[in-house]
């Protein structure tokens, strides 16, 4: 049994408490918001241990591993005082809003042996878990680009007045959205050597982005583009979707389902043939024990229990993997705008004069030219 307690009882905290506290081999020994509210509440009708401070909570209660959800500019500082009590942290994402806190704090937890994860919860999408599987098989040959996208419904009007809305608190569509798939695209191709070509785009909002279009490349010469966008209410729900390119074929992703194409099936995992192969979700994800918002939430959180139990220090979505998706974060913000190249518009004149000649240009001069020759007669 492993006596846990919540840090944050907000939209996802209530979620993570209602999975956590329904899970055989946990004890719920307190939670902690600095809302008065909602603690009236949660000790009223579960009679669970109520704190309005973390640092009381932990002085008091027999806590051993901590959920932290609560709005993203705490996360570093609330994870150094668990770890330094040698506590085990499952920390929502974004992890860190300044990747040095991350790299830190995930060299703190290894030193004192402790669990830890970050609130990744595609990594437990049976589909997108699918697609790592074919990845890691090889069976899509060389893989040349990958697109990696996520829409939905939440700032389509200006609006303001929570911490979402404040870029210094970890508020934006980059920390809030685009960290999910640039989480997937981390954990699918590791570390990407640099980001170029950056828009954060406003729609509604006025202090941060709602639209994040970036390019990225990994060392092995895969490109890839990240398009994302909190200010589309085509989708209902967040809808993340990714596609991959490879010598031998293509595959999409989704929630859904994974469709997969191969030119050759020879080396692709059973059940792949040639052409296209579609798998829905309905066979590939896992029952789970107690169903919240869906089964990858709780999927999530039974596996860093189990690593706990079992003492697994590495795992999917520990401190390091999410310290990546940090540095690739931090990239893009300090990155957005640079390295623009303006684009003239050409007079003939101009296109004339330019030098060196490439064959495109030496083409488009004669093209000009031989305009300027037919205008003048
Ligand atoms: N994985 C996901 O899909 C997902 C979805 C939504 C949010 N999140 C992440 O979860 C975290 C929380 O988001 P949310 O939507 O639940 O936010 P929220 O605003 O609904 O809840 C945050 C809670 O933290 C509490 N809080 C604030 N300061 C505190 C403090 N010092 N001590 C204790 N409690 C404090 C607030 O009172 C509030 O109840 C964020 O990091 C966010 O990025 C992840």
């Amino acid at each position: 049994m492993v006596n846990v307690a919540i840090i944050g009882l907000g939209k996802m905290g209530l979620s993570h408490f209602s999975i956590i506290n329904a899970h055989n081999d946990v004890k719920v020994v307190g939670v902690c918001d600095s809302s008065g509210y909602v603690l009236d509440i949660l000790g009223k009708y579960t009679g669970v241990a109520t704190f309005n401070d973390m640092g009381k909570m932990l002085d008091s209660a027999n806590v051993e591993a901590a959920v932290i959800s609560t709005p993203s500019r705490f996360h570093a500082p609330m994870v150094r005082d668990c770890l330094e009590r040698g506590i085990h942290v499952f920390c929502e994402k974004p992890f860190c809003l300044d990747p040095a806190d991350s790299v830190a704090l995930a060299e703190l937890a290894r030193n004192k042996d402790l669990v830890t994860q970050v609130g990744y919860h595609n990594r437990h999408v049976g589909t997108f878990r699918e697609l790592k599987r074919i990845l890691d098989s090889g069976a899509l040959g060389r893989v040349t680009h990958v697109l990696a996208e996520a829409y939905g419904p939440v700032v389509l009007k200006p609006k303001g007045g929570t911490w979402r809305s404040k870029k210094e608190e970890g508020g934006g569509a980059l920390y809030d959205y685009a960290a999910h798939p640039v989480d997937l695209l981390t954990w699918y191709f590791g570390r990407p050597d640099w980001v170029a070509g950056t828009v954060l785009g406003q729609v509604f909002s006025a202090e941060t982005e709602d639209e994040v279009f970036t390019t990225l490349r990994w060392p092995d010469g895969i490109s890839g583009q990240l398009s994302v966008s909190w200010s589309d209410d085509s989708h209902r729900k967040m809808t993340t979707r990714i596609s991959v390119w490879g010598t031998n074929g293509k595959i999409y992703a989704d929630r859904q389902e994974v469709q997969v194409y191969l030119r050759d099936a020879t080396s692709a995992p059973a059940g792949y043939g040639p052409g296209w192969t579609v798998r829905y979700t309905t066979e590939l994800t896992e029952e789970v024990d107690f169903y919240v918002r869906g089964e990858e939430y709780s999927a999530q959180l039974d596996n860093w229990v189990k690593r706990i139990a079992g003492g697994d220090l590495s795992g999917s979505a520990d401190f390091a993997a999410a310290s990546i998706t940090d540095e690739v974060l931090h990239t893009i913000v300090n990155g957005a705008d640079a390295g623009m190249h303006a684009v003239t518009a050409l007079t003939s004149t101009d296109a004339a004069r330019s030098e060196p000649p490439t064959t495109f240009g030496s083409r488009l001069r004669k093209r000009l030219r031989s305009i300027r020759i037919r205008t003048k007669r």
